[in-house]
Formats: C-alpha cells, sequence, structure tokens
C-alpha cells in the first residue's frame, strides 16, 4: 500500500498531475481542495454572508458539520469520475466557479472546519490504502496544502509541487479560457496569500521532495512524480 501525499499552491498543477498519477497506478485520488470548495459552496448556498468583516464562524462550522454528518457530501475517490455530490447533485462544476474560488479561504481559514475535514480526509486515506476496501488500488494520491505536513505526514512519498507565480497565474488562465464555464476567474495570488496563514505550502517540511514544474510540461511533470512512486515502491 502506496499514500503519496502531494501539496502546492493554486495553478501548479496539482489536480490534473494527481489524476493522471492516481490513473497510472491504479490508485485512489482525493482531491482534498474540491472538499473545501465544496463547503464554501454549501455555506453560500445556506446564505452565510461570506463576505461580511467578521464572518460568522460558528455558523460556517455549524454548517460544514451538518454537510458532513448529515450525509449531503459526496466525493468520488476514482481518478476517472472525482465527481463530487450534494444530495446527489453533481457540484462539480459549480465549485469551480469565481464565486467559490474567491471565498473558499474564508471557510479554510477557520480551524475548527479544518480539524472536521482533516478527520474526513484521513478517514478517506485510512479506507482507500486498506486491502479489504480499497476502491481502486492499493493506494491513493492525496492533493491539497496540508497533505505532507497535517493530514498524511507519514505517507510513503510526499511531494511539494511549486512553480514561478506567472507560470501558475497563465496555467489558470488557460484552465479557465478553455473551460469557460466550469473553470471561474481565479486570483491565484489572493487565495495563495490567504491560505498561507493557516498552512504551509511553500517549504518543504523535512524528508519531502520538492518539485519545481516551472520549465516542465504536463507530462515531464507527470514521469517526475512517476519516478518518486517507483522508488518508494
Ligand atoms: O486545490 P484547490 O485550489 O482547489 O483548493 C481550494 C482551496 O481549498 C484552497 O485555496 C484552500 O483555501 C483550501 N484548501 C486547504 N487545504 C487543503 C486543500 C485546499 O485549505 N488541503
Amino acid at each position: 500500500m502506496i499514500r503519496v501525499a502531494i501539496d502546492g499552491p493554486a495553478g501548479v498543477g496539482k489536480s490534473s498531475t494527481s489524476k493522471a498519477l492516481a490513473k497510472y497506478y491504479g490508485f485512489a485520488y482525493l482531491d482534498t481542495g474540491a472538499m473545501y470548495r465544496a463547503c464554501a459552496w454549501w455555506c453560500l448556498r445556506q446564505g452565510i454572508d461570506l463576505d461580511a468583516e467578521q464572518v460568522d464562524e460558528d455558523a460556517v462550522l455549524d454548517a460544514v458539520g451538518a454537510f458532513f454528518t448529515d450525509g449531503h457530501f459526496d466525493i468520488g475517490v476514482d481518478p476517472d469520475d472525482p465527481r463530487v455530490t450534494c444530495d446527489g447533485e453533481d457540484i462539480s462544476e459549480s465549485i469551480r466557479s469565481a464565486e467559490v474560488s474567491s471565498h473558499v479561504s474564508k471557510v479554510s481559514n477557520i480551524i475548527p472546519v479544518r480539524h472536521v475535514l482533516i478527520a474526513a480526509q484521513r478517514a478517506y486515506i485510512a479506507r482507500e490504502a486498506s486491502e479489504e476496501s480499497f476502491s481502486c488500488g492499493l493506494g491513493v494520491v492525496a492533493e491539497g496544502r496540508d497533505i505532507t505536513t497535517v493530514v498524511a505526514p507519514d505517507a510513503e512519498v510526499r511531494v511539494l509541487l511549486t512553480a514561478r507565480e506567472e507560470v501558475r497565474q497563465a496555467r489558470r488562465g488557460a484552465q479557465s479560457a478553455k473551460a469557460p464555464g466550469v473553470v471561474g476567474k481565479d486570483d491565484v495570488a489572493a487565495r495563495d496569500k490567504a491560505d498561507s496563514k493557516v498552512t504551509n505550502f511553500t517549504e518543504a517540511a523535512d524528508g519531502v521532495v520538492t518539485m519545481d514544474n516551472s520549465d516542465m510540461d504536463f507530462e515531464q511533470t507527470l514521469d517526475t512524480l512517476i519516478g518518486l512512486v517507483d522508488a518508494a515502491i
């Protein structure tokens, strides 16, 4: 069983490469950013004012708690179909909107909310990594901001994926132009600034491999990751 933890800032290409890596090995894939996005989407839908100077953190925590414990939320871990649903409604596209991107840090910055999500993420990883209940292969690729340090610091492979800011901004812009109805406008610099208050995804923790893919294309990034996983198998 192999757990691969990949962290990095917005727009670095974590999701596409992590998904391809999971597919290559037949592993499960966990997009933890999608979980935070789904929570922000849910809070907005509940009418919680995430633009308020002082966001009502108790209201957000109650809403997020109910979202998970009352069974509204589900996320697929098959890299071919990592669909996010709420009460059976496919929200995979809605959570990539500009509205959600610009509000997600308001939710992910609330520490008790993080505790709820971290517990859920650890449970997914443990389930996918266990022999009896695996749904894909004997391994999982989980990506986010705090997987290498907090969620799965004992993962067999831990990588910090980075790229220069202008490269990341250009990549996100290209994604948005390719799928304008799906990937909304996203100020990656503003999001990174807000996110770095609660997570450290700019400096690698001990034992974490740093990979700067500014000058690599998708295939080169994937091949390098495959090399790291092969070495751990
Ligand atoms: O990865 P993605 O850009 O979709 O993540 C969306 C947001 O979710 C991030 O901007 C951050 O606020 C939050 N996040 C987090 N911790 C993670 C993954 C994502 O706080 N492990």
